[in-house]
């Protein structure tokens, strides 16, 4: 299962592709509501599912504390740093310019994973790959992209397809439950896994639904 779910950043999410609230009282608030979910989630899924939640600086430190306290401190796996670039500087402070994806895993014993291979940056390894870590540099998506669908917040493929083609088998089913424009699910169908999808916004679903359907298979 992955995750993008609202980041509680305080202001509505409107675009001509879609809608979404984001803004929850406070930051226990926003943590109860992922808790409820995310405990009603963990029976459909498979015994050593993986589970990625997609979050920021707002509030990664408490989400990884829920997740800790929900699954168990040895469930953790990895936490990711996407490395997006776009965004703005501030005069105050480090300029922010990454999200953080806490990976966990059902049973610490047996889950899936491969690692993934990205472009090796040294010199003495030039041309050749490696195994990525976990710090993911792929840039965001950008007002001119061909994959842009103009969904609020939607992310790169190439993020997507890292992330499943390392923690789903091939075959194996990749759960959305915030999809969005679809990503995660378009990524899921491009590399041989199954997809199932849900959100709360019916133009969400919509636009999902559209977009899969245009999905070249594996
Ligand atoms: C950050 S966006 C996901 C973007 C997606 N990853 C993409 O690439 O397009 C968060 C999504 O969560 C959905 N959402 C908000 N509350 C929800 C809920 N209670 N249940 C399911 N989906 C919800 C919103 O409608 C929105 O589509």
């Amino acid at each position: 299962m992955y995750a993008d779910p609202p980041f509680n950043t305080g202001t509505p999410k409107r675009s001509r592709a879609g809608a979404f609230n984001d803004r929850f009282d406070c930051t226990a608030a926003y943590v109860a509501w992922l808790r409820e979910r995310l405990e009603a989630t963990l029976p459909a899924l498979a015994p050593a599912a993986n589970i990625l939640l997609h979050i920021d600086w707002r509030t990664s430190h408490r989400v990884r504390v829920l997740l800790d306290d929900v699954l168990g401190e040895s469930c953790f796996v990895n936490h990711l740093v996407w490395k997006y670039g776009l965004g703005g500087s501030s005069p105050r402070r480090f300029a922010r310019k990454h999200d953080d994806i806490l990976f966990y895993t059902l049973d610490p014993r047996r889950y899936w994973f491969e690692p993934p291979r990205v472009p090796a940056t040294s010199n003495r390894m030039k041309g050749l790959d490696k195994k990525a870590t976990d710090v993911i540099d792929i840039p965001a998506i950008n007002n001119m992209a061909a994959e842009r669908l103009g969904y609020p917040t939607q992310k790169p493929l190439a993020l997507m397809e890292l992330l499943v083609g390392a923690c789903c088998p091939p075959g194996g089913l990749v759960f959305d439950p915030c999809c969005g424009s679809g990503t995660t699910l378009e990524a899921a169908l491009r590399l041989g896994r199954r997809a199932a999808g849900s959100d709360i916004s019916p133009a969400a679903v919509r636009l999902t639904l559209k977009r899969l359907q245009r999905v070249p298979g594996p």
